[in-house]
């Protein structure tokens, strides 16, 4: 007799608190594309869905590694070569006091493992607001409450300090800066950085400092790395292919580990104990890394020029358009304007989507100060794609709110 299932699975109940708007508003796009209409997302930071393309010379190294028969697992903490050219990297950053490098299946895996590795039930970690999604997602998965410190609108989005220190509790952990920022396009100060390491001093914090878009500085101004300005605080600083080298779908990401080494080393145990559970990352896509960091650099002369103008582009049409107001980004490939309308940015996304097929992400799914309202604006599209898009939500706010 065939065994039917009787009863209904149902996810686990911290799910709930797994939140992904960049993905989740999918579903509004697949009911308009099966429509037929053709939609312009400027929702995805992906460059290769966009005039970016991965420089040949890393295809190439990956290639020959396949080749070569490095298409077997490889070491937990990733291959040498990678690890001692990551070593190279961080000197470069100004990083002197590397205690462990080690990597991962994108940058998403780092912030797993590392978040995994530090929490304990009861315990919280400090996230900025508006973040990234991915942390709140680990950290629900883990069963940890959000604290998240605000992002200052009016101060170009550097982190409020006074909220951080609000926010620190005993069981506070570790926080979270993400340098340049996404969504909000932001680069932190060295002042601020050597605030925030000060504060994490003073009550034992790990430092995650998120530096996946450090080489996309599209004024050329200088990045400055967290753990250059604190040497003697555990930072972790995650960075990777995904960005800076145009190969998101690679999965190759990494953590450079820097502090004062008795402190960190109990925590790197628990980090090496949960890269060897998982065996390792991909295998030949590791043989990129050396190329990417001590090879041409040309890329991004192009991917900088294209940032700017598409930048450029971005600020101008916030500037004219009523109802539209915006920060300037200085890195990354974000813009986050705030919104002056009276209904829900999540509301303003979907009927955008609906009406004028245009995708872009609202403020709502990225957490924001109460009473506020935003979209995030990828501007990686080429200018002429941009305007369309732009004419397209001008014309949206102008017929909905008149
Ligand atoms: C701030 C930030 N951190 C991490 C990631 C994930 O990077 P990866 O592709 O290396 O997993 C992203 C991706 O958009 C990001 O914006």
């Amino acid at each position: 007799m065939p065994v039917t299932q009787a009863r209904e699975i149902a996810p686990a109940v911290r799910l709930e608190k797994v939140r992904y708007a960049i993905r989740d508003l999918a579903s509004v796009a697949d009911e308009v594309a099966k429509q037929g209409h053709k939609i312009l997302p400027l929702n995805i930071g992906d460059p290769i869905t966009f005039d970016f393309q991965t420089p040949p010379h890393l295809i190439e190294a990956v290639y020959q590694a396949m080749r070569d028969g490095k298409n077997g697992y490889a070491p937990s903490s990733g291959v040498n070569e990678a690890l001692l050219a990551i070593r190279g990297e961080a000197a470069r950053k100004g990083i002197t006091t590397v205690q462990d490098v080690f990597i991962t299946t994108g940058v998403s895996e780092t912030v797993d493992i590392c978040l995994t590795a530090l929490l304990n039930p009861g315990d919280n970690l400090l996230t900025p607001c508006p973040d990234y999604p991915l942390y709140s997602a680990v950290l629900a998965k883990l069963d940890i409450g959000l604290n998240a410190y605000y992002l200052n609108e009016e101060d170009g989005w550097q982190p409020d300090l006074e909220d951080i220190k609000r926010k620190i509790t005993p069981r506070t952990r570790g926080i979270v800066l993400i340098n340049p920022n996404n969504p909000t396009g932001s680069v932190a100060t060295r002042k601020m950085l050597e605030q925030i390491a000060e504060l994490a001093r003073h009550h034992n914090l790990v430092i995650f400092a998120d530096e996946i878009y450090d080489k996309l500085i599209i004024d050329d101004d200088p990045h400055v790395a967290m753990a250059a300005v604190a040497p003697d605080v555990p930072v972790i600083t995650f960075g990777g292919l995904s960005k800076n080298y145009l190969a998101p779908g690679w999965r190759i990401g990494w953590g450079i580990a820097s502090g004062e080494a008795s402190g960190i080393k109990p925590y790197l145990e628990g980090v090496n104990k949960l890269l060897r559970s998982r065996l390792c990352a991909n295998h030949p896509e590791q043989y990129a890394i050396k190329v990417a960091l001590e090879g041409p650099q040309d890329h991004l002369l192009e991917v900088k020029r294209k940032l700017r103008s598409r930048r450029d582009l971005t600020m101008e049409w916030c500037a004219e358009t009523p109802r539209v107001s915006c920060v300037a980004p200085r890195g990354a490939f974000y813009a986050y304007p705030s919104l002056d309308i009276p209904e829900g940015d999540d509301v303003f996304v979907t009927e955008l989507i609906r009406q004028k097929y245009v995708m872009v992400v609202h403020g709502s799914g990225f957490g924001q100060r109460p009473g506020t309202k935003h979209f995030r604006i990828v501007f990686l599209p080429d200018e002429k794609t941009l305007t369309s898009a732009y004419s397209a939500i001008g014309d949206f706010l102008r017929e909905r709110y008149r």
